[in-house]
């Protein structure tokens, strides 16, 4: 079939095979134009290992450091008329090139919050690996079934206490305009933390223990995100950094149960991916904090900011530098007062009009397409291609 890009709001529901491809095989070549990590993990499970910051922590230790991995995730195979996930498309790539490689990579498809994908992984890793040493936490998602009672909890993405009134970008029409976004009840802060907070992943390294698998001295790092003041109402202090509060005070009860300096938050730059496309605000203020760090000449995506976390923070002979409250910050060069200053002056002029000239408009959009594969050179997006393609996980 013929697959071009099909975008509803801030969704692409299509993804080319080939452009994927291409899209891992960049992250992957730019890992291997990096020195080696110095002390990379042997095994490693990422949770949320098909797209964004969970892939480029699937790519980073396998082609930095010869890592055998684990990955899971919820993605949709390809069919004959219907085009798979991009998640989907990304593993078959990250699967070829391990295996071209010689680097074992075993994929699990399905609900990463259940207890028999759990099962599943942990048996995997006693047949196959014996144990992992690295636990990559990466889910974003909008909703969760909690196995103890079968409830399902959704997400959701508003401030606490008061309306939040702000400009936003319409990215499939290139219009900045006003957005009003309701407090959350709360039941919805509630059930957002449920979702997005700490819990699943204290659950999986409750079960990653219990089942022996994890080696000693093991560690394991979930992403979280802080960001300026313009988005805190949106953010820091709204549902989702309620989660991610809820993220840390697990960070510090995992380090409680398996020995201090075993797990990490690190909080991560702003980027595009299809999780950050969701959150109102955001968008804009990383169209605006990309054309400010390519000026500075301190622009990363995902795979360059997962390519220094585990080169100078985790994949070191060294504990982490930590900040006051315990967490990795890999966001240092986005929070820097030069670059903040820069993208609060710009944000005040932003408008519709100006958008393409005072944001990085266009990077934001092909950043965005290329999440789906397109837009890659090198593809012949003109060309039939078969959406069927087949990993460890299935076809
Ligand atoms: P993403 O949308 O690119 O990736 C989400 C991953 O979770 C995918 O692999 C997806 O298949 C998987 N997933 C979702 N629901 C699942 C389920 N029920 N079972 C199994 N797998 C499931 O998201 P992104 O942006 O890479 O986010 C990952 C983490 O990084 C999140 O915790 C997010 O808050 C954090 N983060 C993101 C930033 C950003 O700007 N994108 C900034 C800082 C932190």
């Amino acid at each position: 079939m013929l697959i071009q890009p099909k975008i509803r709001g801030f969704i692409c529901t299509t993804a080319h095979p080939e452009g994927c491809a291409a899209y891992v095989q960049q992250q992957i070549d730019f890992v291997k134009s990096q020195p080696p990590l110095p002390h990379p993990p042997k095994n490693v499970l990422v949770i949320g290992a098909s797209t964004g910051y969970g892939l480029a922590s699937r790519i980073v230790p396998a082609f930095g450091g010869g890592a055998r991995t684990i990955g899971v995730f919820f993605e949709k195979p390809g069919a004959e008329t219907k085009t798979g996930s991009a998640g989907w498309y990304n593993t078959v790539a990250f699967e070829t090139a391990a295996a071209r490689d010689g680097l074992y990579a075993r994929s699990f498809n399905g609900d990463a919050f259940s207890n028999e994908m759990k099962q599943a992984v942990i048996e995997a890793i006693a047949k196959d690996l014996g144990t992992v040493d690295l636990v990559v936490y990466s889910l974003a998602s909008p909703r969760r079934t909690d196995p103890t009672d079968g409830q399902t909890y959704n997400s959701c993405l508003k401030p606490i206490g008061a309306a939040y009134t702000q400009k936003t970008l319409n990215t499939d029409k290139a219009e900045v305009y006003p957005i009003t976004i309701e407090p959350a009840s709360d039941e919805e802060i509630r059930n957002t933390v449920k979702v997005m907070g700490g819990e699943d992943w204290e659950l999986w390294m409750d079960a990653l223990a219990s089942g022996g698998v994890l080696a000693p001295g093991a560690r394991t790092v979930a992403y979280s995100y802080i960001g300026p003041d313009l988005t805190f109402p949106i953010y820091t202090n709204g549902t989702i950094g309620r989660a991610k509060e809820h993220l840390e005070q697990s960070a510090i009860r995992l380090n409680q149960r398996f020995g201090a300096g075993s797990a990490f938050v690190s909080v991560n730059k702003a980027l595009v991916t299809q999780a950050s496309s969701a959150i109102p605000v955001v968008p804009l203020y990383i169209s605006l904090l990309y054309k400010e760090m390519k000026r500075h000449g301190l622009h990363e995506g995902c795979i360059e900011q997962i390519q220094r976390l585990f080169a100078t923070r985790l994949a070191t002979d060294q504990p982490p530098e930590l900040d006051a409250k315990g967490r990795i910050r890999i966001d240092d060069w986005e929070m820097r007062p030069e670059i903040q200053a820069a993208v609060e002056m710009a944000w005040n002029e932003v408008d519709t009009e100006n958008l393409r000239r005072v944001a990085d408009f266009e990077g934001y959009q092909s950043e965005f397409l290329k999440l789906f594969g397109f837009g890659l050179p090198g593809v012949d997006y003109a060309a039939e291609t078969d959406a069927v393609r087949a990993c460890s996980a299935g076809t």
